[in-house]
């Protein structure tokens, strides 16, 4: 069922952990199975993402695409991060069973939560970029307003 790239890195995942003052973190929810992913990114000041990190209580798949997506992520500029989307970390996974696809969505969302969280940081605006639906810390806010 599972390709052997995501075995491997549902086995060895790359880059578990937090960064400590990261320069952007994203936290996103699934909506379909409410599970939760977060991305910390260290970026430069050439704009060069130099380290990026996850923690998530997703599942297999969801652990196996975050990896894959920080591998992918790491080295490139914010733009090209930018098209580091849930097909591409896909694609480099030799594919997801059709019912597992909505897991691979949770670290592209989390990368984008995280540009975001950069972007405002440092009063820049990110070409292509738009705000985040599903980060988690706003639904709590509005649950709190009601
Ligand atoms: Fe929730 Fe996979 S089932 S991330």
């Amino acid at each position: 069922m599972y390709s052997e790239k995501v075995m491997d890195h549902f086995q060895h995942p790359r880059n578990v952990g937090e960064i400590e003052n990261a320069s952007g973190v994203g936290t996103v929810g699934n909506a379909k199975c409410g599970d939760i992913m977060r991305m910390y990114l260290d970026i430069d000041d050439n704009g060069i993402i130099q380290d990026c990190k996850f923690k998530t209580f997703g599942c297999g798949a969801a652990v196996a695409t975050s990896s894959m997506a920080t591998e992918l992520v790491k080295g490139k500029t914010i733009q090209e991060a930018l098209e580091v989307t849930n097909k591409a970390v896909m694609e480099a996974l030799d594919g997801l069973p059709p019912v597992k696809v909505h897991c691979s969505l949770l670290a592209e969302e989390a990368i984008h939560a995280a540009l975001w969280d950069y972007a405002e940081k440092h009063h820049i605006k990110i070409e292509g970029l738009s705000k985040p639906k599903s980060d988690i810390s706003e639904g709590e806010t509005e649950e709190e307003e009601y």
